[in-house]
């Protein structure tokens, strides 16, 4: 039995709000929400990040503001950067590991108080080495593998003993998650996640983050050589596949909306919580999109992150999730 028109008509169903709002496939919460932060040096400091209009840096203390803020809105956690003084950077990036640094600081701080939300906090070093690559280098440039991982797992060590409730490697080595997760359990840290940056490509895409944390302007070369090559899908399932096994508790895809079909096909394959990062660049084409005159802020924001939810995403990380909270409480 097969019904045709006139007898359907499926603009029947769309014809009002509340009709519409009845057969809604897909739903947006704050709780699909991560609020990634910058963090900087000092005491109340608001740095107006250039190619980001809208997003700041702020001091530790600007930072719990903003977790309040995060918690009255509704969104379950936010994601912390840090922009490392350029006197503490180094070549092998140890102020990664003072359990003093930025990320300590903030992380402690929000615990403080607003004990209440979920602090996820980026393992990589890229915000701590002098030349902007997110581990090691060996005298040609080559990002090391094996002695990265040991830093990193020193890394996720210190940030948990600050308090962090979510450790997300993004730096794309091979085999972190699982020493990361040795570690972890070794330390009777038990219930700190591992987000895992798994499926995390060379992208064009994180320019304006880079300037963000300060990386931009010292980084030579580029990340193709551990980065995913944007051609590959099938590459990022045996990624996803091996984050899994090494004891990810969730995965996530990253950019965001250029790669929704990796999105959805993570999350047909495997059933797990998958989150997508919706990038700087993205960000940034939104608000320029806006300044030209070319588009809505808030109906391209609220779209944006519905294609996410709709694709498959349990969440997505967004400079603009505390705007659209906001949206989503009127
Ligand atoms: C670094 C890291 C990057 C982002 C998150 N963690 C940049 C990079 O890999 O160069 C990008 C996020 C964004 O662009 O918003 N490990």
């Amino acid at each position: 039995m097969s019904a045709a028109y006139p007898a359907l008509r499926l603009r029947r169903t769309r014809s009002a709000a509340w009709s519409r709002a009845m057969v809604a496939e897909t739903t947006l919460s704050p709780a699909n929400l991560i609020w990634p932060l910058f963090v900087t040096e000092g005491d109340g400091i608001e740095e107006p990040v250039a190619t980001l209009p809208g997003v700041s840096r702020w001091s530790v203390d600007g930072i719990v503001a903003r977790a309040r803020e995060a918690q009255a809105l509704g969104i379950p956690c936010v994601a912390l950067f840090p922009n490392t003084p350029r006197a503490l950077r180094s070549a092998g990036g140890e102020e990664a590991l003072n359990p003093d640094n930025l990320m300590c600081r903030a992380t402690r701080a929000i615990h403080d108080a607003v004990p209440d939300i979920g602090v996820l906090t980026d393992v990589a070093l890229d915000p701590y080495t002098e030349h902007g690559h997110d581990g090691l280098i060996d005298d040609r440039g080559r990002v090391l593998n094996d002695a990265t991982m040991a830093v990193l797992v020193e890394l996720a060590l210190v940030l948990a003993r600050a308090g962090a409730n979510v450790i997300a490697p993004s730096d794309m080595m091979d085999g972190r998650v699982g020493a990361i997760r040795y570690a972890l359990e070794r330390e009777g840290f038990h219930d700190v996640q591992i987000m895992a940056y798994a499926a995390k490509y060379a992208s064009a895409f994180y320019g304006p983050f880079r300037d963000a944390v300060g990386s931009g302007g010292l980084l030579k070369g580029d990340k193709r050589g551990y980065q995913m090559d944007p051609a590959n899908a099938e590459e990022a399932l045996r990624e996803v596949a091996l984050d899994l096994a090494e004891g990810a508790d969730s995965v996530m895809v990253k950019p965001g909306l250029p790669y929704l079909d990796i999105v959805r096909r993570v999350k047909e394959r495997f059933e797990v919580p998958v989150f997508a990062y919706q990038v700087s660049g993205e960000y940034a084409m939104i608000e320029a999109a806006v300044a030209a005159g070319a588009g809505d802020r808030d109906a391209l924001v609220l779209e944006t992150l519905l294609a996410f939810r709709r694709a498959g995403c349990s969440g997505v990380l967004t400079y603009h999730a505390a705007h659209a909270a906001r949206l989503l409480a009127r």
